[in-house]
């Protein structure tokens, strides 16, 4: 368990450059089973999320190279089946084996699932996964500890409907149907950029896969597939925390490596709040221009919508903010858990079941507090606290630098599982800290 000591009230200034997006390249290195040949992955971050993928993907027979500059080869040319438990005991919390499903299905005919874990943000069930695969023809078997699945008769291309547009979900019909018998239609399909960047990797590979209007996706299956060779799309999200930090420490942060286009419902709302920003051809400078910071309402949806990601660390700077600002949760049903220990440092945040904001949503009447209020500006002070996730983790390491006085947050090795090098950049940054063990 690693804990660091934290003396805030400093701006972080000077800069932090981006490897490539955790939510691409863990999927990107998965597609790599897909090849008859080697891939490679460029810009691929050292995250403890890319770890565990790594090690499950060995445990099914493929080797890997990792050069410190981020350039990871992946050849599947022995792959293989591995077993339950030991897929269990290397995957840790990572919900990453379910998209294994249809590229394993494809090579050996048989992939394995252990109970799967995750950010502890809402119950994050795999049902849409399992119902995408069933109608390509997988035969799913519950294991006590797990589930089986088989292809006795090969994968066939299917029609498919998300209920939702999830990412994952969405990603299963791509890595599933590229290599399925004959036509898949998608509907209801997520289109975030790095479900785009995905496709031109499958494209690459051989893959035919066109994108139609109305989140409808079409796949032409395909024989065999080839390696790939491909840099990984920027993590917005770790842009998103960055610009986020410094508007809550009053500080000035170029982010290397950020790009506009994926980025714009963010700059929007960062611009609404009163930070300052500039687009330059190599990454984004974020700061914060001297003032007072306006409140702003905001609704979190799959993209083109304002990330889910984006809002927690974002949450530490509303409180600043003058006057009171509304998010309303609508991707995960449970994702303000991380609000208490901002209260315990002085924020005024309340959560409400109610959808709070613009339009009703799936999880309206039903009991989730799903939306938030946070009334602003608060003086924070140090704390205690224990990172409970991922981005929830990152929020209070922000709160804890913009914090007046000493907080010692313990569980930080969390945030390594979404952000390389953190405590070097914070460093870089200018941070007050100690770091132990
Ligand atoms: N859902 C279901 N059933 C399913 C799958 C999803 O009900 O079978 C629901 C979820 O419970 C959630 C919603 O659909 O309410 C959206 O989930 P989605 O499938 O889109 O999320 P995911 O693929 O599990 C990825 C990212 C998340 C990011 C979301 C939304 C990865 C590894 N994770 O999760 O990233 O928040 O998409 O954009 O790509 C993070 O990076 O910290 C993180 C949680």
């Amino acid at each position: 368990m690693s804990q660091i000591t934290v003396r805030g009230g400093k701006p972080l200034k000077g800069r932090v450059d981006l490897k490539g997006a955790k939510n691409l390249v863990t999927k990107a290195m998965v597609a790599a089973i897909l090849g008859d040949t080697p891939s490679e992955l460029r810009d691929v971050p050292h995250i403890s999320d890319v770890e565990v993928v790594s090690n499950l993907l060995k445990l099914h027979g493929v080797a890997i190279d990792f050069a410190d500059d981020g350039t990871m080869k992946l050849d599947p040319t022995n792959v293989k089946s591995a077993r339950m438990v030991d897929i269990d005991a290397h995957a840790g919390s990572s919900r990453i084996p379910i998209l294994f499903c249809g590229p394993l299905l494809h090579q050996l005919g048989e992939a394995f699932i252990p109970d799967l874990g995750g950010c502890h943000i809402g119950d994050r069930p795999i049902d849409f996964h399992l119902d995408v695969l069933r109608h390509f023809g997988a035969v799913i078997e519950k294991q006590p500890n797990g589930i089986r699945m088989s292809a006795p008769n090969g994968l066939k291309g299917a029609k498919v409907s998300l209920p939702y547009p999830s990412v994952g979900a969405t990603e299963q019909v791509l890595l599933t149907s590229v290599r399925a018998e004959g036509l898949t239609e998608l509907s209801g399909a997520a289109i975030e950029p790095e479900i785009m960047d995905l496709i031109a990797i499958l494209q690459k590979m051989g893959a035919i896969i066109s994108v139609d209007t109305d989140r409808v996706i079409r796949i032409e299956g395909v024989k065999s597939l080839t390696g790939f060779s491909h840099r990984a799309l920027f993590d917005r999200n770790e842009a998103a925390s960055w610009a986020a930090a410094a508007l809550a420490t009053h500080g000035d942060i170029f982010v290397g490596g950020a790009r506009q286009q994926e980025m714009m419902a963010f700059l929007n709302v960062f611009r609404k709040v009163g930070g300052a920003l500039d687009i330059e051809e190599d990454g984004i400078r974020f700061y914060h221009p001297g003032g007072e910071l306006n409140p702003v309402v905001i609704e979190t949806d799959v993209h083109p919508g304002f990330m889910t990601d984006w809002q927690q660390p974002l949450v530490v700077a509303l409180s600043q903010a003058k006057g009171l600002s509304i998010i309303h949760e609508t991707v995960y049903e449970n994702r303000f858990g991380f609000t208490e220990a901002l209260v315990e440092m002085g924020a005024q945040i309340q959560i409400y079941r109610e959808c709070l904001g613009g339009t009703p949503c799936r999880f309206g009447q039903r009991n989730y507090y799903h939306s938030a209020v946070i009334s602003g500006p608060t003086k924070l002070q140090g704390a205690d606290i224990r990172v409970p996730d991922l981005r929830g983790g990152f929020s209070h390491m922000v709160a804890a630098l913009a914090a007046e006085g000493t907080s010692n947050v313990s569980n930080v090795q969390l945030i390594s599982r979404g952000y390389e090098h953190f405590l070097q950049k914070l460093e870089d940054l200018g941070a007050d800290f100690t770091y132990s063990e």
